[in-house]
């Protein structure tokens, strides 16, 4: 038997944060989920990436403002943005969407019925905005609708952690 780990071992959660564009919602998404999973002891379980709907933003960092919002609470967002592809309904075990658009766009990329039930909305594990159903876009709004995304972010990953 090889002694060699897998890059990517099969017992861990796999977990993919999408909004459109991968450049303010899903990467803050993901960098508060790192961080929580971080925080709790429990990094080695989680495999954590995002992705957009879109390409225009592709190889980009997020936006300034998120992640300036975001270093206000503690967190450096960095990943860089890439476009989600059908591939990536193999690669996660959970597809989080930030709003129903996002649900449509990647369950118009479906190719089996397995595949919709990875996908789930964000906003379903929120304990303190229970009854908010989505993760409004910020990008054009002001610095209030950035930290009202992190604050539904923030709870709604808290309540997901304690699901997994
Ligand atoms: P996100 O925000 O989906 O939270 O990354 C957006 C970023 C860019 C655009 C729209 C939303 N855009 O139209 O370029």
């Amino acid at each position: 038997m090889s002694k060699t780990k897998p890059l990517m071992s099969k017992t861990k959660k796999r977990l993919l944060f999408i909004c459109l564009g991968n450049i303010c919602r899903s990467p803050a998404a993901e960098g508060v989920m790192q961080h929580l999973v971080e925080h709790a002891g429990r990094a080695e379980e989680f495999v954590i990436d995002s992705a957009g709907i879109g390409n225009w933003h592709v190889g980009e960092l997020p936006d300034y403002r998120m992640r300036n919002r975001g270093a206000r609470r503690g967190y450096r967002f960095d990943s860089r943005a890439r476009q989600f592809t059908p591939d990536d309904f193999d690669r996660f075990d959970l597809i989080l969407v930030m709003d129903r658009q996002n649900l449509r766009d990647v369950l118009r990329q479906q190719r089996t019925e397995d595949d919709a039930l990875k996908v789930k909305m964000l906003t379903d594990f929120t304990v303190r905005f229970r009854g908010t159903t989505a993760v409004p876009d910020p990008y054009y709004g002001t610095d209030a609708d950035f930290d009202h995304a992190l604050d539904l972010i923030e709870d709604s990953c808290a309540g997901l952690l304690e699901t997994l």
